[in-house]
């Protein structure tokens, strides 16, 4: 890629991700595995940042995810995975997870995620990750936010480096 691309600032559109809820996603009484969110929620992020990038990408850190309703077998989940900001080589996706019975034609709020992505080369060195734009109150908001939590997530990440 030319470095005027790689620079280019743009406005990214949200992955939304869909899955239905299958019996090897579930515990024996029907309900999704928190583990099987996490991993559709990192691959969604994972295709926000790489569309965006154009690089590879690493998963550097999820904040805490709380679950906040239970997923039944056969349910349809949709995610969408929005790019809040970025910084040098890392950006901050916000995920939305939705579960809809479409049997009871019933759909609620069931996660929200924060996922770090870093941009690698080839030889897996961190990279500049091209800006986005930035122009609604809403856009704002979550530029602002991203920033207060990243420097929480520095700050455990020295914790736990400390630890190791
Ligand atoms: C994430 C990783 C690529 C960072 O590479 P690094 O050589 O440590 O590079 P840096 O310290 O310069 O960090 C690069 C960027 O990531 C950010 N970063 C690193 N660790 C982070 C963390 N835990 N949370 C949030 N951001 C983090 C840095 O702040 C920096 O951001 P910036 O360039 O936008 O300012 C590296 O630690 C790694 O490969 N980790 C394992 C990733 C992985 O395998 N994930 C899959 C699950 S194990």
């Amino acid at each position: 890629m030319s470095e005027k691309n790689q620079y280019k600032v743009t406005t990214p559109q949200p992955v939304l991700m869909t899955e239905i809820v299958m019996p090897q996603h579930t515990n024996p009484i029907g309900v999704i595995f928190g583990g099987v969110i996490m991993s559709w929620i990192d691959i969604a992020s994972a295709i926000a940042a790489g569309r965006h990038c154009k690089t590879h990408v690493a998963t550097a850190s999820i904040d805490a995810i709380q679950f906040i309703k239970p997923i039944h077998l056969g349910w349809i989940v949709t995610i969408r995975a929005s790019i809040n900001r970025v910084w040098h080589s890392s950006m901050e996706i916000g995920l939305h997870l939705s579960a809809e019975n479409s049997l009871a034609d019933e759909e609620h709020h069931s996660a929200s995620a924060y996922v770090t992505m870093v941009a690698l080369n080839n030889d897996g060195k961190a990279v500049k990750v091209p800006d986005i734009v930035i122009e609604t109150d809403e856009e704002k908001r979550r530029y602002r936010q991203a920033g207060e939590r990243r420097e929480q997530r520095l700050k455990a990440k020295k914790t736990a480096e400390k630890q190791a």
